[in-house]
């Protein structure tokens, strides 16, 4: 069967905007200037203003992308966390993206939350980007398929989205002020396209503009690439909003377009703006047009009296199954990127030998904003122990990669003492972590930033393990630790030289006290965090956390142990991951290696059993220098909540693995674009329209795996093609044994330009087929294929000549070839 991926945005009708926009009309004429340009301007961390007197509810946002945190960061109130992103890309499939949507949306209303603050669009410029596993892909078009099912599904729960961030964010390192200087057909061609593709196919309510410079122009700042190509030659009609704190001049950002300076309560809106008006430095009719496109926003999803919103309660998509929709999308998503002798799915009713700390302890988000605190997580450990029969796991740590200080968490049990000046308790919060993470409004019960002058965490630590525990602190201010009666450490941390504020939040833990304890003998634990009362950061929050680390056990020991069990057992289970050091939010990585001693026990345990298969729980790619020695590797992303319920269902065989690789991987030696360091404060991207696959295919260079690929459970025989106009008619056969799903991609060679990249993605389809059943699939290849864009005339030109249409299964395993004169 071959699949359709034609959900089209929420359609209206024109009768309907019309009245929206009368009811936006005629809020817009009943307020004066001090309120609009309150209104523009964050309320809280995650709020804008209501306005009651024009009928105006507060717009609330929260991020995204793989669930909705809520206004309140914290795990009292939990989400369904969806895989990461890289995953949901890896699945090639606009309709599951679009569910994805849907099921946020679902979940956004639960909270009370109208803006998704999603998805994240940026490319893989390089395989070092932090943030990497919260994108899609290195390719704009995939990119954009996925980007539009997303948005399309968030949408028609009635909820908004800020396709973010706009534009050029593809590195973390001094993301606030890096200048990116993108050469305007790379601007065009690749990180402009995935924005260009969704605002065209899903009219999406809301823009996210980043903190980097494109070209010498602050992204809030950008009227070119704001008035002019997103909401000249695009159309976009909805509302622009800055990444967190990135607004940061008044007449700049409201002269580039910027509708809302988030987040509040201090910004370069509010007064400022009203004050810039009033001084003549802004004419009004900007702020106006401003504050229209927040009342179209608060219109469409129906927080403004006397404007029905885009979706009506009764025409809410029916309720959805988040647990079953995260297991599903995981498992879609893992990439089979090698199965020696069919090595999987697991067939016998031999043992299993599984092994890696994150098996037990699995990583299933990246960190950063994206964070969302599931209800549970299945972890691999979790998800065969109750797919095996009983006796047939055994679990090993093997390595465990994390020598790093982690929020206290597993043995103490905490809660947070708030007290005023005189040392007053005024309010205590609940802590199921050793983090505090009070931002904006939300403090406990009772308490405001204006009385708040300290937070003790407080409680007691039963340890598991005998030997030396370490103690440390995240975040910066003054702390004072005490353990087991004795004070440990009591000093000031400051933030050194880290300029984003959310690497200082979630950045690295500092190591304050070992102390040797005792397995089951209960210890009292405090630390106290006064607050710095005299910093008036932009930022409203009380962010902190004890951080712990159980006593390690010797590698070679851990290693020899994992050994010992896989030589036992029919088949060897072993799962590798990054860490929260790795990839994160707030910074880039150094190299791709996998941390700790992972390598080394992949080996061991490769050298005692040849039926060893690695699970790679990663959002984005690692060097696996020993995939050749293993039977198979599985690519598994950060899988999300119910990542290990999905695994077992892979590895056993229930489904198959359905993912396809959305970037390539490979050595960072051998990755042709590697930058992301700016110097003297630019970035060049250098590297023009070659990223990614078009990067390695120009340098003539071999990834492990390319862009693609992915394996399945079945085998598919391409048995012929068609080209007619621009659509292309392919003819497969699933010719193993067993049912899958195809994916079939269709790249364009454009033939003797060097200019252009020697194959692009122009399309793909998916298809599902029984043993033995041929499907046809007919793919229509964009406009924007065959298009290019002139630097000179700044416009795009139609290539005409001669192209030759490859279809396959990876961009390096293509089967048929068809030419086509255009
Ligand atoms: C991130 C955004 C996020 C925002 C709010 C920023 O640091 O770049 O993606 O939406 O924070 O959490």
């Amino acid at each position: 069967m071959a699949e359709t991926q034609s959900t089209e945005p929420i359609e209206q009708t024109p009768a309907a905007e019309a009245a929206r926009e009368a009811a936006v009309e005629a809020a817009l004429g009943k307020l004066d200037l001090d309120a609009k340009a309150r209104l523009l301007g964050g309320r809280t961390m995650w709020e804008l203003h209501a306005l009651p007197e024009i009928g105006l509810g507060s717009l609330v946002m929260s991020d995204g992308p793989i669930g909705v945190r809520g206004v309140r960061w914290t795990a009292d109130d939990p989400s369904v966390a969806l895989p990461s992103p890289t995953a949901l890309a890896a699945t090639w499939d606009q309709d599951l993206a679009r569910r994805a949507g849907a099921l946020l949306a679902q979940e956004a209303r639960r909270k009370g939350v109208h803006v998704l603050l999603a998805p994240t669009v940026n490319l893989h410029r390089t395989p070092l980007g932090g943030r990497h596993f919260e994108a899609y892909s290195e390719d704009p078009y995939l990119t954009g398929v996925i980007g539009t099912g997303y948005v399309r599904g968030v949408q028609s729960g009635g909820v908004g989205t800020t396709v973010k961030h706009f534009v050029a964010n593809d590195a973390e390192t001094d993301r606030f002020t890096v200048d990116n200087k993108v050469p305007p057909r790379a601007l065009r061609e690749l990180y402009l396209a995935p924005f260009e593709t969704i605002v065209e196919n899903a009219r999406p309510w809301g823009i996210m503009t980043a903190y980097n410079q494109v070209n010498g122009v602050t992204m809030t700042e950008h009227r070119d690439l704001v008035e002019g190509v997103l909401r000249g030659e695009w159309g976009f009609d909805g509302v622009n909003v800055s990444d967190w704190m990135a607004a940061r001049s008044t007449t700049g950002d409201i002269e580039g377009g910027l509708d809302v300076a988030m987040p509040g309560p201090r910004t370069v809106y509010g007064e400022p703006l009203a004050a810039a008006v009033r001084a003549g430095e802004v004419a009004e009719e900007r702020v106006d047009r401003a504050v229209r496109n927040v009342l179209r926003l608060a219109a469409r999803v129906g927080v403004l009296d006397g404007a029905d919103p885009v979706v009506a309660p009764a025409d809410l998509p029916a309720p959805i199954d988040g647990e079953a929709l995260a297991r599903e999308i995981a498992r879609r998503a893992f990439v089979l990127v090698r199965n020696e002798n069919r090595a999987l799915p697991l067939t016998g009713t031999g043992t299993v030998a599984l092994t890696g700390a994150a098996a037990r302890d699995a990583r299933i988000l990246g960190g950063g904003s994206a964070t969302v605190f599931p209800a549970h997580v299945v972890s691999p450990l979790d998800g065969l122990t109750a797919a095996l029969p009983e006796g047939a796991l055994t679990y090993a740590v093997g390595a465990d990669p994390s020598d790093e200080l982690a929020p206290a968490e597993k043995g103490f049990t905490l809660r947070a003492i708030c007290r005023d000046a005189t040392g007053a308790v005024i309010g205590e919060g609940n802590l199921p972590t050793g983090q505090v993470q009070w931002i904006g409004d939300d403090l406990p019960e009772g308490v405001t930033h204006e009385t708040l002058d300290s937070v003790e965490i407080t409680g007691t630590f039963t340890p598991r393990e005998s030997g030396e525990h370490v103690f440390g602190t995240r975040g910066p201010g003054a702390f004072t630790l005490t353990v087991d009666g004795t004070v440990r450490y009591d000093g000031v941390q400051t933030m050194g030289s880290a300029s984003d504020p959310f690497e200082a939040f979630f950045g690295a833990p500092a190591e304050r006290a070992k102390v040797a304890l005792t397995a089951g003998e209960t210890v009292e634990i405090s630390l106290n965090h006064p607050l710095d009362r005299r910093t008036k950061a932009p930022l409203q929050g009380v962010v902190f956390s004890l951080v712990h680390l159980a006593p390690r056990r010797d590698a070679d020991e851990l290693i020899a142990e994992a050994v010992a069990a896989a030589r036992a057992a029919e088949t060897a289970v072993v799962v590798v991951a990054t860490t929260e050091s790795v990839e994160s939010e707030g910074f880039d990585r150094t190299d791709l290696r996998l941390p700790g001693r992972q390598d080394d026990l992949v080996r061991a345990v490769a050298a005692a059993n040849p039926n060893t298969v690695v699970v790679v729980n990663s959002g984005s790619p690692v060097e696996l220098p020993w995939r050749e020695e293993v039977a198979a590797v599985l690519l598994g992303w950060f899988p999300g909540q119910e990542g290990g319920a999905a695994l077992a269902d892979v590895l056993l065989g229930a489904e198959e693995p359905g993912g396809r690789l959305p970037t390539t991987w490979g050595d960072l030696a051998s990755a042709p674009v590697t930058d992301t360091t700016p110097k003297g404060g630019e970035l060049a991207y250098s590297e023009g329209v070659f990223i990614g696959y078009r990067a390695w295919d120009k340098a003539g260079a071999t990834p492990s795996y390319p862009f693609g690929h992915g394996l399945g459970y079945t085998d598919w025989t391409y048995e012929s093609m068609t080209v007619e106009g621009p659509a292309v008619t392919v003819r497969l056969r699933n010719s193993g044994g067993r049912t899958g799903r195809e994916v079939v991609q269709v790249y364009l060679a454009p033939t003797g330009d060097p200019e252009r990249p020697a194959r692009l993605l122009a399309g793909f389809a998916g298809a599902v087929a029984a043993p033995g059943e041929s499907v046809e699939v007919t793919v229509e290849l964009p406009r924007r294929a065959f298009e290019t864009w002139d630097e000179a005339t700044h416009s795009w030109t139609y290539r005409t000549g001669t192209y030759e249409i490859r279809v396959g299964r990876s961009v390096t395993d293509l089967r048929l070839r068809e030419t086509l004169v255009v």
